[in-house]
């Protein structure tokens, strides 16, 4: 069986129809559900928030994938429901106190990323590496669905999986977010990616189903 696993992004879901969504995803091979956060200050876009969570943790059997695009994750940590077996990502740029979110999230179970920008050096991993279950690479700025590739994020990927193999953290995860379209996402795979947030340009793309968007996915992400 394959260690890649694939993460729809609900908020590229038709929101009024994420219950129906939801059932789909579940029944063709779904990894993880990636939920995506943001405050209007970190970045500046609002998307979904902690009382969506609540009844998506309620009614979702995939663990959730939580990509927290807020200032200071970690002073609200405990507003977010989430436990053994999520993941949870916090922003490089985003805190100056970063080992207290990590240490929170993983306090509870659950796996702790961190995500970095684009233009964000992996050097800044450096003192992270005993404290994270993996890395969220932004293929684009965040903030928005349906962004162009940043294209020195496919060589950030690759250098990444080689660093971290020599550091001797090979085991660390490596997710990527952003434009993981289908000709995008085989070359993010063969990268070392591991982990693929499906947005608007693959499993929600448009003229296809979910479960046909997903398994079309699946082939390329598998080496
Ligand atoms: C970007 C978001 C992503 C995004 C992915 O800030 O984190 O989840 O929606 O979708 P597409 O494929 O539209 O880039
Ligand atoms: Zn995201």
């Amino acid at each position: 069986m394959s260690s890649k696993k694939i993460a729809p992004s609900v908020m590229c879901a038709p929101l009024l129809e994420v219950e129906r969504c939801l059932q789909e995803l579940e029944s063709c091979g779904s990894d993880l559900l990636h939920i995506d956060v943001m405050d209007g200050s970190f970045v500046s876009n609002y998307t979904l928030g902690t009382d969506f969570i609540r009844q998506l943790k309620e009614r979702a059997k995939l663990p959730l994938d939580i990509h927290l695009m807020i200032n200071d994750p970690e002073r609200k940590m405990d507003w977010f429901v989430f436990g053994e077996g999520d993941y949870v990502s916090v922003h490089f740029e985003a805190s100056a106190h970063l080992h207290r979110a990590l240490t929170a999230i993983r306090a509870r179970g659950a796996k702790a990323l961190v995500a970095i920008n684009p233009s964000t050096p992996i050097s800044s991993l450096d003192s992270l590496l005993d404290d994270i279950d993996g890395v969220l690479i932004m293929t684009v700025n965040p903030g928005f669905a349906g962004q162009k590739l940043v294209e020195s994020t496919i060589k950030k990927i690759q250098k990444l999986r080689t660093w971290l193999v020599a550091e001797g953290y090979g085991h660390l995860e490596i997710e990527v977010d952003g434009n993981v379209s289908f000709e995008n996402a085989k070359r993010m795979s063969e990268a070392g990616a591991d982990i693929f947030v499906a947005g608007s340009s693959s499993v929600f793309a448009k003229g296809a189903t979910l479960a046909e968007n997903t398994e079309n996915l699946r082939k390329l992400i598998e080496l």
